[in-house]
Formats: C-alpha cells, sequence, structure tokens
C-alpha cells in the first residue's frame, strides 16, 4: 500500500495509502481549521507552505463543492490554481490523458482530476510526474470521504467506535466508505437493492483488511442503533440517462426520512456530500433538519483538501 519511494505522493484511493497516513491527513486539517478560526475567508494560513505552487484541475464533470474547495484551500496555504473544463482541453480533439499527463507535469505542481471513466485517472498517474488527485469518478469519491470522517468525528467523537448505516445505491461514494471501513475502523452497514450492490471487490478487500461490513438490502435492518445514517443521489452524474428511470424506481425503499431515522440511535446524524434531491434520497425534513451534518460537511471539504495538498505537496 505504501507508495514506492520518489514515486510522487497521489491521492487516489482511500484503499491506497496507510491508515496512519490517512489520520496523519485529518490531524493536520483540523489542525489548520482550528488555528484560522473566525478570520476571513481570503486570509492565508500562518505558515504559507504551499507558496510557489500551482495545482491544475482538470474537470470532465461538473462540481462545486470540489471546485472552490480545492481553489480556496491552495490560495489559504499559499498557492495558486488553474482550473481547466474538459473543453479548454484538447482532450476533446483527441489529445490523450498520456499527452496531457505528459505536459501539465512539465507546468504545475500536481493535478486534480475529476472524471467519468476511473481508467482516466489511471491513465494520468501512470504518465505524470507530479503528485495526482482524485477529484471523482465512477469508483471512488476519496477526497469526500476524509471530509465525512472529519465531520463525524468532529460531532460524535472517535470514528473507530461508531455505526455507519449506508442506504441508496452502492455507488462511488459508498466505496470509499468501504474503504474507509477499513482504514479508520467503523462498523459499515450498506442497505442497496440487488442490482445496484456496491463494488464487491471493494468489500472484499476491506474485510481482508479488517473491516467491519455488513450487505443487506434492508434499509431497516442496516440503520437499527447506527450512529449515522449517510445518502448519496440515486443517480450519479456517470450514470447514463437510461438507468435514471429504473433507479427511481428500485431505490424509493431506501429513502432517508424520519421514520427510517427513528430506527437508528436517538441522536444519530445524517450524512450526505451534496448535490441532494429533497424527495427523492432524503426528505426535506431531514436534510434541512438539526440532525443533517450536509452543511459541516461541505465545509470540511475545504478543511480536508488543505490536508490533502500538504501531503501530497508538502
Ligand atoms: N460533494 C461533491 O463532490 O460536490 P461537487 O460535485 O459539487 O464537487
Ligand atoms: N455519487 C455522486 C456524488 C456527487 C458528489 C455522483 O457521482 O454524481
Amino acid at each position: 500500500m505504501n507508495q514506492a519511494k520518489n514515486q510522487p505522493r497521489h491521492f487516489l484511493d482511500i484503499d491506497q495509502i496507510d491508515a496512519g497516513e490517512l489520520r496523519g491527513i485529518l490531524d493536520s486539517a483540523k489542525a489548520r481549521k482550528e488555528a484560522r478560526a473566525g478570520q476571513p475567508r481570503g486570509n492565508t494560513d500562518g505558515d504559507l507552505p504551499l507558496t510557489g505552487k500551482v495545482l491544475a484541475m482538470i474537470f470532465i464533470q461538473p462540481s462545486t463543492r470540489t471546485r472552490v474547495s480545492f481553489d480556496i484551500g491552495m490560495r489559504q496555504l499559499g498557492g495558486e490554481t488553474i482550473v481547466l473544463n474538459s473543453d479548454d482541453l484538447q482532450l476533446d480533439r483527441g489529445e490523450t490523458m498520456a499527452d496531457t499527463a505528459r505536459v501539465l507535469s512539465r507546468y504545475v505542481d500536481a493535478i486534480m482530476l475529476r472524471t467519468k471513466g476511473h481508467d482516466m485517472l489511471e491513465e494520468l498517474v501512470a504518465h505524470a510526474t507530479v503528485p495526482v488527485i482524485n477529484g471523482l469518478t465512477d469508483a471512488s469519491h476519496p477526497c469526500q470521504l476524509m471530509a465525512d470522517v472529519m465531520t463525524l468525528e468532529e460531532h460524535r467523537g472517535d470514528v473507530n467506535n461508531q455505526v455507519i448505516a449506508w442506504s441508496g445505491g452502492g455507488n462511488n461514494v459508498a466505496t470509499s466508505w468501504i474503504h474507509g471501513a477499513a482504514q479508520f475502523g467503523y462498523e459499515l452497514r450498506l442497505a442497496c437493492p440487488e442490482p445496484l450492490s456496491p463494488s464487491a471487490s471493494a468489500v472484499r478487500w476491506a474485510r481482508d483488511n479488517g473491516a467491519n461490513i455488513t450487505v443487506t438490502e434492508s434499509a431497516q435492518d442496516a440503520v437499527s442503533g447506527a450512529d449515522c445514517i449517510v445518502s448519496d443521489a440515486w443517480v450519479s452524474m456517470h450514470d447514463d440517462d437510461e438507468a435514471a428511470g429504473n433507479r427511481h424506481n428500485i431505490l424509493v425503499p431506501y429513502q432517508v426520512n424520519e421514520e427510517l431515522m427513528a430506527q437508528a440511535k436517538s441522536d444519530a446524524v445524517f450524512m450526505h456530500c451534496l448535490p441532494v434531491h429533497r424527495g427523492e434520497e432524503v426528505t426535506a425534513e431531514v436534510i434541512d433538519g438539526p440532525r443533517s451534518l450536509a452543511w459541516d460537511e461541505a465545509e470540511n471539504r475545504l478543511h480536508a483538501q488543505k490536508g490533502i495538498l500538504t501531503w501530497c505537496l508538502g
């Protein structure tokens, strides 16, 4: 799992990085958040560790949180960013990701990619000579998991002792929660309809690495006595339209509403990476209610990105 010496420090997936390193990234994120509490967002951090560094951010798919949190995070650390949407690049005209990686590596100090196919991330990594950060693919969303663990611990203490229930399709965000179960030690119960079951290879890897993971089709069984219920959009950015109608049918029993929340612990919290579709995967009552951590998760994307950036580039 350790990356070879002299290789760039890529942040690609939660299962690719030692648990101690992941904990260190969170410790650094928390320390930076505390140190700048109450300061204007435009202020830089005191130590400016990324002065002179430039992060290129490639967006093949849209983003609000990932885009802005990495941009502001780099500024607060003293660095700069370049945003490259897919139509800004020559990719659409046939230039390969491999050549894009070779060229960008001559200009910038790190590259973040949000894309559809995980294979595109792998092509970038294979040819980049600078650190690469996975800003979401169809397979995983590791930066989100870091912010989510940080947020849960702020509200409920050490995640190691907690039971987390996922209710919905077994998608990219679910895979990062599965990886995290092995690395951070929480119990994870995934309630997913069979056609949208979570990544079997991720579950296998996590169990082989000590994770306590249950996969069920029953949302009620998964949430019973849980500390936290997590959900995500029924249709992800990479899902095609044809899949969408069917997902809306089979995911109805997995909606997180007050009735489902009532079956978790009385003080259980709700998490969602956003963007949310009120009335689909979660009701407005829950996402906008007092037990929702969604807005703290969104804020912590900023702090967690800074932990990731300093780890990759420090
Ligand atoms: N949660 C998340 O990644 O949001 P964006 O798609 O807006 O970046
Ligand atoms: N599963 C969602 C997460 C969005 C942040 C998607 O991939 O669209």
